[in-house]
Parts: C-alpha cells; structure tokens; sequence
C-alpha cells in the first residue's frame, strides 16, 4: 500500500541515519521531507538518492527567508534537481521572488503560514500584529497564493479554513503538526489526528517523531496509512 498523502519527515541527522530509516519503511512510503536539521549531513544528497534511486517524492523544507533577490538565486540552484516541495516564509515578495528562481522547474513553492509549534504568545514575542492565530493564518494562505505559492503549510486545526478560500482552489494544503491518538505532542501545539487533518481539506499530512521515534517505525507509519485510509480521513477536496 503507498499513499503519497502521507510525507515522513526525516527529521535524522545524517544520510545514513535517513537511508536506514526509509529502508525499514519499506514501499509502504513513498513522500519524504529532508529538512535543516539535515543541512550539514548531507541532507540534499539524501533528497536525490532517495528521488533517482528510490523513486521517491520529496518535500525539501527549507523555509527560505531572505531578501528576494538571495530567495530566487537559492532556489533557482534548488529546483535544478527538480525536487517535489520546497517551503519558503509566506510574506508576498519571498513566495515571488521563490516563483521566479522556480521558473521551468516541477518543483512547487510552499508557504509557510505561521508554524505550527507557535501560539499567540510567541507571536506576541516576536512582535507579530494583533489577531488570532486562525485568521492571521488565513490572511497570510491567502497572500501567499495571490503571489504564486503552489501551496501552504498550515497547521491541520486551519487547514479547513484555508480550503474554504476561493484563492485556495487548486491549491495543495500541507499540514504538520499531526499525532494519531495518543502520541506525544512534542512541541506541537495545533494539532490534530492524521485523518482529521485530511478530512478538514489537507492534500498531505507530514509526520515525523510519532514514526521515526517509535519503536518499530514501519508498524507507526502503517497505523497512520490505515488511518488515512478509513472513511474518517475522506477529504471534502477529493
Ligand atoms: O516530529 P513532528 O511530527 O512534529 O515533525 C513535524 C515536521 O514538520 C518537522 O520537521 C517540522 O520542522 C515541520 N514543520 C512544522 N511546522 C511547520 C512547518 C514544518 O512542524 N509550520
């Protein structure tokens, strides 16, 4: 059974650390997300390993910030190996100038909204405007598809909200901060279970601690497949 809806984050510290998980996860996974945690251990030959010689997907979640002509330079040298996601932050200029350095690649620009480990008072600390999470989250979804995101990371508690906007159609929502019942949450803290999140309209979920910190990370990551699987998980977006 693959079902390219769920996306393993490979949140390991090295290439052989990732080899080894994504081999005891077997065919059964097909999505992977190589992230910073990864940058200095060989993270993007991992991404191309695992794309060229594995045929897998994958999501490399860069969350690019920077000024936007350093935005289109870094990911004009990304999208030459043609990955399947990259994340940049979803302010307007960064989200067009990453369209541009993605120009005549497959690759597809994801915002991030606001992450999912933050609440209120976290933005309060970092001096973000007034509002609630849910609609400062909205607001930026949808400034990030009027520039030219591919899609959005959300969080799956607003994934609903997002795929009720009309500049959502056609439009991926990919959300993290998901535990099946019972998991621990980490520092996450807007989440939902696995099929509550694809059932409020997220195309992908991306799971990471609850898989490749269990014990036996296959029998994790085929829980959730059965999870996403079950009438429960439907998405009113397919
Ligand atoms: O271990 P856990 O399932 O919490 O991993 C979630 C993954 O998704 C991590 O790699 C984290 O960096 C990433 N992520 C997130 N929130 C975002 C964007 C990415 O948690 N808004």
């Amino acid at each position: 059974m693959t079902d390219d809806r769920l996306i393993v984050a490979l949140d390991v510290p090295n290439v052989l650390d990732g080899l080894a998980l994504a081999e005891k996860l077997g065919d059964q996974v097909s999505f992977y997300k190589i992230g910073l945690g990864m940058l200095t251990g060989g993270g993007l030959a991992l991404a191309n390993e695992l794309k060229q010689d594995h045929g897998k997907r994958i999501f490399l979640d860069m969350k690019l910030f920077d000024i936007g002509a350093t935005v289109e330079a870094a990911v004009r040298g990304i999208a030459q190996f043609n990955l399947d996601f990259l994340t940049v932050h979803g302010d307007p200029y960064v989200v067009r100038a990453a369209r541009e350095g993605a120009a005549g690649s497959d690759t597809k620009i994801l915002a991030v909204t606001i992450l999912t480990s933050l609440d209120r008072a976290d933005l309060d600390h970092a001096c973000m405007k007034d509002g609630t999470i849910p609609d400062l989250v909205v607001e930026r979804a949808g400034q990030a598809f009027a520039a030219g995101a591919d899609g959005v990371i959300a969080s799956p508690q607003e994934a609903k909200l997002i795929r009720a906007l009309p500049e959502a159609e056609g439009k991926l929502i990919v959300t993290p901060g998901v535990r099946p019942v019972g998991a621990d949450l980490g520092d996450q803290k807007r989440v939902t279970t696995p099929g509550e999140a694809i059932a409020n309209g997220a195309d992908h979920v991306v799971v990471g601690r609850p898989i490749w910190k269990a014990a036996d990370p296959a029998k994790a990551a085929h829980d959730i497949l059965a999870e996403l699987s079950s009438p429960q998980a439907l998405s009113p977006n397919r």
